[in-house]
């Protein structure tokens, strides 16, 4: 089990006789690892963990801190990569560090390039500290999690304290969730810094002096890690590996999923289950918020309104859907009714305190309420049984909200910061702490304790958490949304920088309000929000008490016609999204990613491409590339910034050529035009522009009306070769059984996929030999050829025919061979 954390463990870097770095820091030890140097008081540790991730710690002379934390793996804590000594420093096989007077660290590459340099000395107040580094002209900042505003962070500046802010806004800071770690973009070259704090924590990209860039804390150990990329894609491999990927979510994950506060009673929630099925709207997941509780207290229902539960979740069930339930960690107190939770938890003792030990008690949503103590493990194991009686219900997911934790009467709208709490936990020493230390991780301890039950309940499921608090790490147990948004223009717009922060943070399954929670959505603003969310890892409308509804079908039939028409599209997608979804969960590349993820070096300059676009563009795997409206309510047109190469309307199948020099092309037009154009699309509010790279082979299937449907048809392969011949092109699906864990045994089915034009413009697809054991619900393939204007030959062997041969497209269904085939497009040119 991965959460677990093994006890304070020094670095196994043991201290060798010391080479003295002349004009460097006063007391400099090299280590098998690293480098310890002494200056002025303070130790600094800096040691390799791999060639290309170092750590950095600082203490007080005789005071080394506790080796621990919340978010590294112990694995990745604990590992070492031997380093060579150098004068004043030392060097991997991927950079050189460099330690000088007054403890000022320098990080190289190979080449000598500077990627990190302190800029001052550490500044410490009281407990507080802050490092500062140099910032040059062209750095660029991204990650930290949920914070909204500009993708690019320089020039901002954060603070790190889970934060409950109902209709919170664009400059809103705090947030939900604490996630420490940025990427940093230096004309071209990226590190990634996680910061390994846990206590109040600030970051300033720029904002307070422009040629420095800092963070720090308010107390707690001064300990970062550096990844060196070069590339952004490498720094995020770098990041999967210290703190954990996003796990392969279960499949109905990726379908379209209706929320709302609250749909009570019973009827009501089957209404809309019947609705969307009448209406042809593809749905998966259907959530139940607090009041299907009684009096709100979190694992009970409501007798009354919700009368046959079991009997519920089955017809759900039977329909195909998935019910998700909110399931709150504040406790009701109420003791003497037989209220469980409460009872089995004072018995524990599982609830934190206050310092005179009495039971600390908070307002939230069942009045008053107690707190779990999720830093003692055993506290972890309790919560995890409290999911029993849903889990035997058949309830497929949990929503754990309100894990800041959210406290309505106290001035700061969280616990009190001395409340106690008892830290029991492997990988930490037995201590009593207060609430400033542990306020950030509690979040995500919540989701582990929920994940790690439901693992323990439910061994082979693969656990589907939702949260609103978390930190750094949390990934690892559930995935998240943005919170409490706002039904704007505005915030739709937000939504695409905010999940692509949270991508780059390691938070690939996430997802925003459809339609915003707080508010009313005019129709059209919720028609393109569907549009735009179809297109996003979470695809989950919800929306606030007393507020307009916001179900696809609300605002008629011409707007749920558009509605609908996206909603499939996911669905057609969905063999895509989640192979896309199985290799982040190997790579920590997320599903959803700036374009500078794919295209590092799209511009001279080295600058991110998504800059040019106004932060609306993203990508969404390795090869859709998504362009709302910069300005969504804006009736005039806007352009498309697409990165060199070849690129296809998703929607047309059309062509374009984007020259290196950062304009597009219409080869249609090339010829007449005698001079290049820009790619300007006139927003239409039923028509969201989506790109396909060329030189990618997109898996598609037959629509279904949900996950568990199973498709009836081909696998389509659209093929998309690029320009240039010399290109590669290529593609791949990934499938298994959707929901347990036998895909680890090899109970998966994995088949690569290539294109390649031959001289006489001919080309062929080659769809590779099936890896894995499991059978796919495919038993032929459709390949749709774009760009191309010719014949199709028949396959080798295969019974092929040619389905139509003229147009733009050319398309052949071949029956599927396990051991792999090759499918040949003839030219007529
Ligand atoms: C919080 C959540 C919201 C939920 C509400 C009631 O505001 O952010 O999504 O609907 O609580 O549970």
């Amino acid at each position: 089990m991965v959460s677990k954390k093994l006890m304070g463990f020094m670095v196994a870097c043991l201290a060798v006789p010391a080479i003295a770095a002349q004009g460097q820091a006063a007391d400099v030890v090299s280590l098998d690892h690293g480098i310890r140097v002494q200056d002025a008081g303070q130790v600094m540790e800096v040691t390799a963990l791999r060639d290309d991730v170092v750590r950095v710690r600082v203490w007080p002379a005789g005071k080394e801190p506790e080796d621990a934390s919340w978010a590294v793996l112990p694995e990745s804590l604990h590992s070492s990569s031997e380093v060579t000594a150098q004068k004043g420093g030392f060097a991997t096989a991927k950079l050189r560090v460099t330690v000088g007077p007054d403890l000022a660290l320098t990080v190289l590459d190979k080449e000598g390039h500077v990627l990190q340099q302190d800029a001052e000395p550490i500044e410490h107040r009281g407990k507080d500290f802050r490092i500062y580094k140099k910032l040059s002209s062209d750095d660029h900042f991204f990650g930290l999690g949920d914070k909204p505003g500009p993708l690019d962070r320089r020039g901002e500046a954060f603070t790190m304290w889970n934060t409950d802010h109902f209709g919170w806004q664009e400059s809103s800071d705090p947030l939900y969730k604490d996630i420490p770690f940025f990427l940093q973009l230096r004309q071209g070259r990226t590190i990634g810094v996680f910061f390994n704090n846990t206590y109040r924590s600030f970051f300033d990209f720029g904002r307070e002096l422009p040629s420095e860039y800092s963070f720090g804390a308010t107390d707690g150990p001064i300990d970062y890690f550096l990844m060196y990329g070069p590339t952004p894609k490498q720094v995020l491999a770098d990041y999967a590996w210290l703190t954990g990927p996003t796990p392969l979510p279960p499949l109905w994950s990726l379908g379209f999923q209706q929320s709302r506060y609250s749909y009570s009673p019973e009827s009501e929630l089957m209404e809309v289950a019947r609705r969307m099925r009448a209406d042809r709207i593809p749905c998966d997941v259907l959530w139940l918020d607090i009041d299907f509780q009684k009096d709100n207290m979190p694992f009970t229902t409501d007798p009354e309104r919700f009368p046959h539960f079991p009997q519920m979740v089955k017809q759900l069930a039977a329909d195909q859907y998935k019910l998700v339930v909110i399931t709150d960690l504040h406790i009701a107190r109420k003791p003497g009714i037989g209220y469980k939770p409460y009872d089995s938890g004072v018995a524990g003792d599982e609830f934190v305190k206050l310092p005179d030990g009495s039971t600390y008690v908070g307002d939230v949503w069942p009045g008053p309420a107690v707190f779990p103590d999720f830093t003692q493990e055993r506290t972890l194991q309790w919560w995890g049984t409290l999911f029993r009686e849903f889990v035997d219900d058949g309830v497929a997911g949990f929503w754990n909200d309100m894990d800041e934790p959210a406290v309505f009467n106290t001035p700061t709208k969280t616990m009190p910061d001395d409340v106690q709490h008892r830290i029991a936990m492997p990988g930490f020493a037995k201590r009593t702490t207060n609430h400033l230390e542990i306020h950030n991780v509690y979040g995500m301890l919540n989701s582990e304790g929920t994940y790690d039950g439901l693992l323990a309940l439910r061994p082979d499921e693969r656990p589907f958490v939702m949260t609103r608090a978390t930190f750094a790490g949390g990934q690892r147990y559930a995935v998240t949304w943005t919170g409490d948004n706002s039904s704007t223009w505005n915030h739709l717009r937000m939504t695409t920088p905010q999940l692509l922060n949270l991508g780059l943070s390691g938070f690939s399954m996430a997802g925003a309000d459809v339609g915003g929670f707080a508010g009313s959505p005019p129709p059209d603003l919720l028609t393109k929000w569907i549009e735009v969310a179809a297109f996003q890892p979470i695809d989950r409308d919800h929306s606030a008490k007393g507020t307009r509804r916001h179900e696809v079908w609300v605002d008629g039939p011409v707007q749920e016609a558009i509605r609908r028409r996206f909603i499939e599209e996911r669905y057609k997608l969905l063999p895509y999204l989640y192979t896309t979804a199985e290799e982040t969960s190997r790579s920590g590349v997320p599903l959803m990613r700036p374009l500078f993820v794919e295209f590092p070096g799209a511009t001279a300059d080295g600058h991110p491409i998504d800059l040019d676009a106004g932060d609306s563009e993203f990508m969404v795997g390795d090869d859709l590339l998504v362009a709302p409206n910069p300005s969504p309510e804006e009736i005039a047109p806007y352009e498309v910034h697409l990165p060199p190469g070849t690129w296809y309307d998703f929607w047309t199948g059309e062509r374009f050529e984007r020259a290196a020099n950062g304009e597009a092309v219409d080869l249609e037009q090339r010829d007449k035009l005698k001079a290049v154009v820009a790619l300007t699309v006139k927003p239409v509010l039923e028509q969201l522009p989506v790109y396909v790279r060329g030189g990618s082979i997109v898996p598609m299937e037959p629509l279904t009306q949900s996950t568990e449907q199973v498709p009836d048809g081909p696998l389509t392969l659209r093929v998309y070769p690029a320009a240039d011949a010399a290109a590669p092109c290529s593609g791949e699906v990934y499938s298994d059984d959707g929901h347990s864990f036998a895909y680890r045994q090899g109970e998966f089915a994995r088949v690569e996929f290539s294109c390649a034009r031959a001289k006489d413009g001919s080309v062929s697809v080659r769809i590779g030999p099936q890896m894995g054991r499991f059978k796919p619900w495919w038993r032929s393939y459709r390949i749709e050829l774009y760009g191309e204007r010719s014949g199709h030959e028949g396959g080798r062997g295969d019974q092929s025919k040619a389905e139509g041969s003229d147009g733009a497209l050319m398309t052949t269904t071949v029956a599927a061979n396990p051991a792999g085939q090759t499918v040949r497009f003839g030219s007529k040119r």
